[in-house]
């Protein structure tokens, strides 16, 4: 059976390219980055490449990156570093209602410890207002963390205006960029971010890499995993030394495709897909940002269907496409994003997320609706 894979906000395959820088690093050149002899300054200077090369994806210095173990980490870092390292100063933390669990969780431990979190809601776009943000800084803000997209619907926040009036405030401004990089550009300086998340697995390299980027001159975050001093003491721990090559081929690659304009295929074989829908099911309704969003993202409801079998029945025809975001979907529970955008819960439970890869074709485009349809008037017929 011809696969059809359509959830790479998900995760996405590691490239050939990637894979074949990573190997090495599994065999001969397996030396530790600390140790002084000339195997561990392989690997040294093997790291130094790779964080050049996620640095200039987003237009940072490479001293201003730190690897992590992922997108989850860095969130975790960034938020709980901030909070941390402020000896109880400032207990007060903005941030939306559209977050992924990777800020959602840190932040609910934080307010377990007294801090007061606040949780700007959404239009029914899924956008946050700028001034609702600047309105409710107050002089014991610590941190404002907003979402650069979303992983479920793919609306893109005006972080550039956010980060501006954060920033005006004198507050640190962090966000996770880990749906953005790679789909459109980012770069850090337009961004006016201090801190901002990054994973590998969404953009062709491997799992369980990632980085948070600290722009210079930020106060130092309390060091959530303490260890041997690596990462110029900011992240203890032997570095993923093939994982990290992996990331620093996959950012390098990343770049090329945004420089050439490959994203805009992506976004072609999106809006044939929405085309497609359209004509053949009736009753759809398309969820998120139609102009702010990103180019690989549709997810839409199909009333009186159901979710969950309509995902089911793509599955059996090998088509994979998710319900709500990877994470958070097998729990049961509503979409906390569709939630957020005041849908009501019967739309929620009839949506379904479409994000489309490289590997993606038009043929595989018009196939999905078309079987898609079937599952749809099949789901409605044993729902009614
Ligand atoms: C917006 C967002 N932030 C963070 C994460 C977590 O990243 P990782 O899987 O690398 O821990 C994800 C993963 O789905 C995500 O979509």
């Amino acid at each position: 059976m011809h696969k059809i894979y359509l959830d790479h906000n998900a995760t996405t395959p590691v490239l050939p390219e990637v894979l074949d820088v990573m190997l090495p690093f599994y065999k001969n050149q397996f030396g530790n980055p600390s140790s002084v002899h000339s195997e561990g300054r392989v690997a040294r200077v093997s790291l130094d490449v790779a964080r050049e090369q996620v640095a200039e994806l987003i237009g940072a210095k490479p001293v201003e990156i730190v690897f992590t173990s992922g997108g989850s980490e860095s969130n975790n870092f960034a938020i709980l570093g901030v909070a941390l390292s402020l000896n109880n100063k400032k207990r007060h933390i903005v941030t939306s209602a559209v977050e992924h669990s990777a800020i959602i969780n840190p932040l609910k431990q934080l307010e377990t410890l007294g801090f007061c979190i606040d949780y700007i809601p959404v239009d029914s776009y899924g956008r946050v207002d700028p001034q609702k943000v600047k309105s409710i800084i107050t002089n014991s803000t610590a941190l404002v963390t907003i979402q650069h997209a979303n992983s479920e619907v793919g609306t893109l926040q005006n972080i550039s205006e956010i980060g501006k009036l954060v920033q005006s405030k004198g507050v640190l401004f962090h966000t996770d960029a880990v749906q953005t990089i790679g789909k459109i550009p980012v770069n850090v300086n337009n961004l006016e971010a201090d801190l901002l998340s990054i994973s590998s697995h969404k953009i062709y390299g491997p799992k369980g890499v990632g980085a948070l980027f600290i722009k210079k001159g930020t106060p130092s975050l309390f060091c959530l995993v303490s260890g041997g001093g690596q990462e110029k003491k900011r992240r203890g721990g032997t570095e993923n030394v093939p994982g990290i090559v992996g990331f620093g081929k996959a950012c390098q690659i990343a770049q090329y495709r945004l420089i050439k304009g490959h994203t805009e295929q992506l976004k072609k074989m999106r809006d044939q897909l929405r085309k497609q829908i359209n004509k053949l099911i009736p009753n759809v309704n398309f969820f998120g940002c139609p102009d702010k969003c990103l180019p690989n993202t549709l997810n839409c409801g199909f009333e009186g269907a159901d979710g969950e079998a309509l995902l089911i029945a793509l599955d059996m025809e090998g088509i994979f496409v998710s319900t709500g975001s990877a994470c958070s979907s097998g729990t049961g529970l509503p979409s906390q994003v569709l939630s957020a955008m005041r849908l009501p819960k019967s739309m929620i439970s009839s949506s379904l997320r479409f994000s489309l890869g490289f590997s993606n074709t038009f043929e595989d485009v018009n196939f999905t609706a078309a079987t898609l349809a079937n599952a749809v008037m099949l789901s409605r017929k044993n729902m009614s």
